[in-house]
């Protein structure tokens, strides 16, 4: 790998300012100063420092996002925003891509990664990672809904869904409720509703598997998944 994209990597600034670091002298190979941040290097075999502090290669980030509304979950676009735009440059090298699909107008948890196999197992329909929504629905939410929720409800494509959990917060001309579904199909909560006669007008996703939005990330804005949070994600 390129020296400059492993220095961006682990966050030393841009190619242009690693370019500079190189010029500057500071960056040192196996002992050895590099001036040429083009150079290509073997992360696992060599050693690169900078400053004088060995720099520790890592392979894989994981990013929780607050998703905002009006941006779309993919990697590029030709007409709107992408999740990966709202990434600074030192986390965008990673090349990082939306763990499933958040429709445009949903907001909350999404994760990013690069880590395809994590994404992967995530993503298995055979694992049925819970995934945990809070909705505003426009109509009285009821027990039936949720009973009816519980045994699978029939979409519009004819798929019946796997239990799910409702959860109403409060009842009336607009409710709010949380659902629990345990697999992904296009629109689900949405088509959820649409098979009980309703209609969601504000949907956000709070948690994936055993973790949490982090209440502290306002729509927009994201960090790295911690050590434990990897772990809890992992399990
Ligand atoms: N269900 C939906 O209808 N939309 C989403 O974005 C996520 C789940």
């Amino acid at each position: 790998m390129r020296l400059d994209k492993l220095l961006a990597h682990m966050g030393f600034g841009t190619r242009k300012e690693i370019k500079k670091l190189c010029r500057d002298g500071v960056v040192v190979v196996d002992g050895k100063q590099v001036k040429d941040a083009s150079l290509h290097v073997d992360p696992q075999t060599q050693t690169v420092e900078v400053d004088g502090m060995p720099v520790e290669y890592r392979e894989f980030i994981y990013l929780m996002m607050n998703k905002p509304q009006g941006v779309i979950s993919a990697t590029e676009d030709r007409h709107d925003e992408t999740v990966v735009d709202l990434l600074a440059e030192q986390h965008y090298v990673f090349d990082v891509f939306p763990v499933g699909r958040l429709d445009k107008d949903t907001e909350g948890f999404l994760l990013l990664t690069n880590d395809g196999k994590l994404a992967h197992e995530l993503l298995s329909p055979r694992k049925h990672v819970p995934k945990t929504y809070f909705a505003r629905i426009e109509g009285r939410v009821t027990e039936e809904d949720g009973e009816a929720f519980k045994k699978g409800v029939k979409l519009d494509d004819g798929y019946v869904t796997l239990p799910a959990e409702l959860e109403i917060i409060s009842q009336g001309a607009i409710s709010e409720i949380q659902l629990t579904i345990y697999e992904g199909k296009f629109h689900q909560v949405k088509r959820m509703f649409e098979a009980v006669g309703k209609k969601v007008i504000y949907l956000k996703r709070l948690s994936m598997g055993e973790l949490q939005l982090d209440p502290d990330l306002e729509p927009g804005e994201y960090r790295e998944l911690t050590e434990e949070e990897l772990d809890v994600l992992r399990r």
